[in-house]
C-alpha cells in the first residue's frame, strides 16, 4: 500500500506524473482503482523511478486488461508479449516517429500501451502526446457534422510510413525483430469514435495509418485528412514526456495520439513495450 499517491498534471491539455506507487510490488484492487481513474482523467500516465523485469512489466499491465502480442515484431525471450524498442548509436531513424495511435488498422485497436524505459539518450528522445477529445470538441459544427458517422480504411501499409518492412530496415537494432511485411492488417472504424468509458466523442483519424474515408478515394479524401491530422496535434493539445530511465508510461490509444522524436543520432534509446487488447471501435 503506497503511502501517499501524488498525481501533477504535465501540460494544460492531458498527462499526469503519478508519484509512491511501486509497479513491481502487487498492487491493492484501491490503488489500481485510483489508477484507472487517473488514466481515464489524464489520458497519459508517467510512473517515476521504477525498477521492472518484463514479468513485472506484464503483470502490471495485466491489471488493466488482456496484453496482446503485436503483430510485426519479434518479443523478447520467453515474454511474448513484450517487445524492444530500440535506436542504436549507429541509427538514424526510429520507431513511431510519425503522429499515430497504436494498430489502429486491426479490427479493434489496442485500447492502451505501456512504454518502460531501460536506457535513455540525453538529451533527446522525447515522446510528444496530443489529446483526441480536444481535437473532436474544438471543430467546427460544420466538420463535426461533416464526419458524423463517416467510416475511415486504416492500413498497416499506409504509404506515408514509407513501408514498415523498408522502415525497419533502417534501424540496425530491430531489423531482426522484424516478422511479417506480407499481408497488411486493415479495418473499417469511425473517423470519430466515442470513449467506451468516459462516453465522450474523440478524434480518430491518424497520418500514419487512415488511408481514405469510406466510398471516397484517397484523392478525394486526402485534403479532409491533412486538415485534421494537423489540427489534431496543435501544440495547445500536446504534453510532452522527456523521459528519465525507470520510467514507465501508460497511455490511452482510444483518445491519444503520439509521435517519438527522432533527435538523438548517435546515442542509445531502449525501451520496452507492452500493449492491451481493445474494443471495436463506435
Ligand atoms: C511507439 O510508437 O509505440 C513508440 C513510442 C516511443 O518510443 O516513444
Amino acid at each position: 500500500m503506497p503511502k501517499q499517491i501524488n498525481i501533477a498534471p504535465l501540460s494544460g491539455a492531458l498527462g499526469a506524473e503519478i508519484d509512491g506507487i511501486n509497479l513491481a510490488e502487487p498492487l491493492t484492487p484501491m490503488v489500481v482503482k485510483r489508477i484507472r481513474k487517473a488514466f481515464l482523467d489524464n489520458q497519459v500516465l508517467v510512473f517515476p523511478n521504477q525498477q521492472l523485469t518484463p514479468k513485472q512489466q506484464l503483470a502490471f499491465a495485466g491489471r488493466f486488461g488482456t496484453t496482446d502480442i503485436y503483430p510485426f515484431l519479434k518479443s523478447i525471450d520467453g515474454v511474448p508479449q513484450v517487445i524492444e524498442i530500440l535506436k542504436t548509436e549507429k541509427d538514424t531513424s526510429n520507431f513511431g516517429k510519425h503522429w499515430h495511435s497504436d494498430t489502429t488498422y486491426m479490427p479493434k485497436p489496442n485500447m492502451g500501451t505501456m512504454l518502460y524505459a531501460l536506457e535513455v539518450p540525453n538529451p533527446g528522445g522525447d515522446t510528444l502526446f496530443a489529446d483526441m477529445y480536444r481535437a473532436y470538441d474544438t471543430l467546427s459544427n460544420g466538420m463535426k457534422r461533416l464526419l458524423n458517422g463517416v467510416s475511415g480504411l486504416y492500413s498497416s501499409a499506409q504509404n506515408n510510413i514509407g513501408g514498415r518492412a523498408e522502415k525497419m530496415k533502417e534501424l540496425a537494432g530491430m531489423k531482426t525483430a522484424f516478422v511479417r511485411e506480407a499481408e497488411p492488417i486493415e479495418a473499417f472504424h469511425p473517423v470519430i469514435r466515442t470513449h467506451p468509458e468516459t462516453g465522450k466523442k474523440a478524434l480518430y483519424v491518424n497520418f500514419s495509418h487512415t488511408v481514405h474515408f469510406e466510398g471516397m478515394t484517397r484523392e478525394e479524401t486526402l485534403p479532409i485528412l491533412e486538415y485534421l491530422t494537423r489540427h489534431a496535434v496543435k501544440p495547445e493539445f500536446t504534453c510532452r514526456v522527456r523521459w528519465r530511465k525507470g520510467d514507465l508510461v501508460f497511455w490511452d490509444n482510444r483518445c491519444v495520439q503520439h509521435k517519438a522524436i527522432n533527435d538523438y543520432d548517435g546515442q542509445r534509446r531502449r525501451m520496452h513495450r507492452v500493449t492491451l487488447k481493445g474494443d471495436k471501435p463506435f
